[in-house]
């Protein structure tokens, strides 16, 4: 692929912005000599005024989505995208969440521009569990564990039953819940379909990964390490 296309495809500006940046002198390899458009460098080796390029394509990062921000591309009221460099938003093949979260839901939220891997996190028939910690507008009523698990259990306006999901109870008001599928609002259906009101929400994991200590707003790119650890429970 051609210089100019391949940074303007990470999101550094149109094809005639890029091309500037070649004119201006600062596009350079790691050793600070100007490159031209026609060069042909490894990605590694490019320099974007003296610093690396943004990684190529195939990325998947992890967000601790905070409350208040959807997981659409543009909403008034603040979206995911708005806590990530502006570049990645710019990006072709471009980054999009691995499923969603919903605007008043906190936690571990993925993205990626690989469709195939994005397909294998949500794929029905990858199971990857899902863990919720959720806190409840009312007590628990003490036959939740076992509807959940019995894998009959049927959501309003659905087809198919739910898979089997865990409910650990951990006090009067709160859980933690294991999903193996991701339906639209799953967490505060399946808890309304017992009477209960889900008050807050929070995704803790998903597979073996978890937030670890990355704080509310904050995002890392997943490493090969951090990519076993999420199919390690596949
Ligand atoms: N289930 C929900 O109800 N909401 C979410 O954001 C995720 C799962």
């Amino acid at each position: 692929m051609k210089l100019v296309k391949h940074l303007a495809n990470l999101g550094y500006g149109s094809r005639k912005q890029v091309a500037w940046l070649f004119r201006e002198g600062r596009i350079t390899d790691v050793d600070g000599e100007v490159m031209y458009a026609d060069d042909t460098p490894t990605h590694d080796e490019i320099r974007i005024d003296g610093e690396p390029l943004d990684p190529a394509p195939g990325i998947l990062l992890m967000l601790h989505k905070p409350l208040a921000v959807t997981c659409s591309k543009k909403d008034p009221g603040g979206v995911v995208f708005d806590l990530l460099p502006a570049r990645f938003g710019l990006r072709d093949p471009a980054l999009s969440t691995v499923g969603r979260l919903d605007r008043d839901t906190s936690g571990l939220l993925l993205m990626t521009d690989d469709g195939q891997l994005l397909h294998r996190i949500i794929s029905p028939k990858s199971k990857l569990p899902k863990v919720y910690l959720a806190t409840l507008a009312q007590d628990l009523r003490g036959d939740e564990v076992a509807c959940f698990a019995n894998g009959g259990l049927m959501l309003e306006s659905e087809k198919t039953p739910l898979l089997p999901a865990e409910l650990e109870v951990l006090g009067p008001r709160e859980a933690r819940l294991t999903l193996h599928e991701g339906r639209y609002h799953q967490v505060r259906r399946m808890f309304a379909a017992v009477g209960n009101h889900v008050e807050a929400l929070h995704r803790e994991r998903i597979g073996g990964l978890d937030l670890g200590d990355l704080a509310e707003g904050q995002w890392r790119m997943l490493s090969e390490k951090d990519r076993a650890k999420l199919f390690a429970s596949d």
